[in-house]
């Protein structure tokens, strides 16, 4: 079958991955935290709201997809966001993404624990690559990643907030992922079921993570860094290091991992310039809200000019398509582009920009639009009834 045929949606490249990758990657890519509740409620959530059809329309024979961003348009109305070693999965799995990202004519928001850093994407990325920024325990360390920006020209940070306490995901428990320092008999028996990803690692070593690359106290190798990154995360998060990182940084700020609306509320006061309504893809608290049903009041407590961004279970054209009925600008995607590129590399995550920009667009013409503007300026419950 060619590959065209085989990829069809999300779970295609969900289920390629899996068989490409070391179990102990793939749980972590797919884990949530705890029963896993937060994160089955994230895609239940879609099924809360149904979109209207139209008939008899006088459709255009293209659909206008852009969508705001930060100030300006970018060609598609969602957009990678940070996954942590992408760079694992696939080998420069961080730029492949940002590369696609790119061509698609979207942002690519890069994580702190990324392989490739800031100052080698910037110059293949150019406006399109953001940083998205962990405190660090250290305030030295932090100011070595806002520098690290500054030099390579990076306009937009995303301030991780959600993750000031660490939560648990049996799943890498079990697989031992936190302690993971060095590649253990049980580890090695793993990465030779897997021979195609395994082949790469012995022919070209085990990356490290390069934005801290030399520094002793994070140690040698992405898996032992990974480790010394999530421990050295700040537990000293408020609002005072938003409004801090505020006045330091000149560029666009937008706290990525609010998801009630009176911290929408604070994020409006603090001077940020967007939020990303997320619970980190149902990996933090668990038994909370879908992401989905929470759109609409935190648009109403964001106001509208700020920019609200959502993640968390979108893998449908039509699940973005509800996102911004109720009131999103974009909508980011963790997991779907982490499987792309595990799966398919560049061309995984080419095919996934074209399969869900073209879902969006035939879900907006049998809906009677021809933008997202119109989709917008439309009442909601012109577009979407809810369900039950
Ligand atoms: C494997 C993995 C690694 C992640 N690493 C980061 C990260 O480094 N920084 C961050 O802000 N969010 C991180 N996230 C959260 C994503 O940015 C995003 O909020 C979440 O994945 C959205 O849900 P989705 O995967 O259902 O699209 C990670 C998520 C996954 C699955």
């Amino acid at each position: 079958m060619s590959r065209d045929r085989r990829y069809q949606n999300v779970d295609d490249f969900q289920k390629a991955a899996r068989k490409r990758l070391p179990k102990i990657f793939a749980d972590y890519i797919e884990g949530g935290a705890f029963s896993e509740t937060t994160l089955r409620r994230n895609r239940a959530g879609f099924d809360a709201y149904a979109l209207r059809q139209r008939v008899l329309c006088n459709l255009e024979p293209e659909v206008d997809l852009s969508a705001r961003y930060l100030g300006r348009r970018q060609a598609l109305p969602f957009f990678p966001g940070p996954v942590g070693f992408l760079g694992l999965y696939r080998r420069y799995g961080d730029l492949k993404v940002g590369l696609a990202a790119k061509a698609a004519g979207v942002p690519f928001a890069l994580s702190t624990f990324s392989i490739k850093g800031i100052a080698s994407l910037a110059p293949q990325l150019g406006e399109n690559l953001a940083f998205q920024l962990y405190l660090d325990r250290d305030p030295t360390v932090n100011e070595s990643y806002l520098e690290a920006c500054r030099i390579a020209g990076v306009e937009t940070i995303f301030l991780t907030v959600d993750t000031a306490i660490t939560s648990v995901r049996e799943r890498d428990n079990r697989n031992g992922f936190r302690a993971l320092q060095k590649i253990s008999p049980g580890l090695a028996w793993q990465f030779a079921k897997r021979p195609r990803w395994s082949l790469d690692l012995l022919r070209n070593g085990m990356p490290g993570v390069e934005l801290v690359e030399g520094r002793p106290e994070f140690g040698r190798g992405a898996l032992a860094q990974a480790s010394a990154l999530s421990a050295r995360l700040d537990k000293d998060l408020t609002w005072e290091k938003v409004r801090w990182l505020r006045d330091l940084w000149p560029g666009r700020l937008v706290i990525k991992g609010v998801s009630d609306r009176r911290d929408a509320e604070l994020a409006r006061a603090s001077g940020v310039d967007g939020i990303v309504l997320s619970n980190h893809g149902g990996r933090q608290l668990d038994q909370g809200l879908a992401s989905i049903s929470l759109v609409a009041e935190m648009r109403a407590a964001l106001g509208p000019e700020r920019d609200l961004f959502v993640d968390s279970g979108f893998r449908r054209g039509s699940d973005i398509v509800k996102a911004l009925a109720l009131g999103a600008d974009a909508v980011m995607l963790g997991r779907p582009f982490a499987w792309a590129v595990a799966a398919e590399g560049d061309w995984g995550c080419a095919r996934l920009f074209e399969l869900l920009a073209q879902e969006i667009a035939i879900t907006l013409q049998l809906m009677g639009l021809n933008s997202l503007a119109e989709l917008r300026a439309a009442p909601v419950d012109s577009l979407l009834s809810p369900m039950g």
